[in-house]
């Protein structure tokens, strides 16, 4: 079926506040459906799959009290889970999803039917994240509801790709929900998303800056001191081509040279130097150019919904003049 993720129309804002390793916690996931945003959080920021489970029940139990008190219905919520042969965690965090109904499921390298058949079982949602349109044809043949559109200057992996011909590529031949990633820190930029035929923002690097991100103040700082020129895309850290701060680069003592290694990340054997590197190795996106501070999940969504409803009104006027 053809049809978009029915979450869609409950949300404050067309916005999902993306996963991001070592920064997004039940804090922030809790904080954004609260206002009405998808929050969302990697498996893996949990070291075992115990403490992983904890975060889903926190996660559960603070937004079930959040409807009681409010009589609001919080957005759901989604994690984001590693297929790949070298991710050992794959299964029982799986399985723990399907325990705990978790609304929305992420998947990021591999597109699996056996994964998106386990989600669907329960009811759940699959988006899946895509650099190129190869891979979203191989995971819309894996039947996922949705497809995340990761565009050049993307906070973390990101692609290489514009996001207008990105998004015009895949509509082609996906109709289900399509979500764009990169670069997106603003209302504006959701509207524009949205013009561009996205169903949904996909926001990274601005949800650092929030209190609720596990981010330390000196990265938030980074953020807002840095514009898109001091974005570094390299593979030399991760194995993957990703986005990085220059001045975190600098501080660790990382030379240009240096970043012409590339060497492969085995999610198994390597995730405790993986979280080393990305420790002090800071990602983020050019969307870091409009970002200016750091506040509340609340007083941000607020701020967006403002912004978002502007540039929509600017849209009117637009088509106004031209019609
Ligand atoms: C610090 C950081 C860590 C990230 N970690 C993950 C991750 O663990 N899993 C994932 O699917 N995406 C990860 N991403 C990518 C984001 O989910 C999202 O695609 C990206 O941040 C969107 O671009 P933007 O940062 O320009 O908004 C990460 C991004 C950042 C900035």
């Amino acid at each position: 079926m053809d049809t978009k993720a029915p979450f869609i129309d409950s949300l404050s804002l067309p916005a999902i506040a993306a996963p991001m390793f070592l920064i997004s916690g039940p804090q922030l996931v809790i904080s954004c459906c609260k206002q009405g945003i998808v929050g969302t959080f990697p498996a893996l920021n949990q070291r075992t799959s115990e403490g992983f489970e904890e975060w889903l029940i926190e996660i559960k139990e603070a937004l079930e009290k959040f409807e009681q008190e409010t009589g609001r219905k919080p957005a759901p919520f989604g994690v984001n889970l590693i297929v790949h042969p070298t991710n050992p965690r794959l299964e029982a965090d799986l399985k723990l999803c399907i325990k705990h109904s978790v609304p929305l499921i992420i998947t990021s390298l591999g597109a699996v039917s056996k994964v998106v058949d386990a989600v669907h079982s329960y009811g759940g949602l699959v988006f899946h994240d895509i650099i190129k349109k190869r891979h979203a044809q191989k995971a819309a043949e894996a039947g996922v509801d949705g497809l995340i559109l990761v565009a050049a200057g993307a906070g973390g992996h990101a692609g290489t790709l514009n996001p207008m011909t990105l998004v015009a590529e895949v509509r082609k031949f996906f109709k289900k929900t399509l979500i764009l990633s990169g670069c997106i820190s603003t209302g504006r930029d959701i509207a524009s998303a949205l013009q561009m035929g996205a169903d949904l923002a996909y926001m990274g690097t601005r949800f650092i800056n929030t209190t609720e991100s596990k981010a330390p103040e000196d990265y938030k700082k980074m953020i807002i001191e840095s514009g898109a020129s001091d974005i570094v895309y390299t593979a030399a850290i991760s194995g993957v081509h990703a986005n990085f701060l220059a001045a975190s680069l600098q501080a660790a003592g990382i030379r240009q040279e240096d970043l012409t290694k590339d060497h492969k990340v085995d999610f198994g054997k390597e995730l405790d130097t993986e979280a080393k590197a990305w420790k002090t190795i800071w990602s983020a996106g050019q969307g870091v150019a409009t970002i200016e501070d750091v506040l509340p999940v609340e007083e941000l969504v607020a701020l967006l919904r403002k912004e978002f409803l502007e540039a929509l009104e600017d849209q009117t006027k637009i088509l106004k003049k031209y019609s």
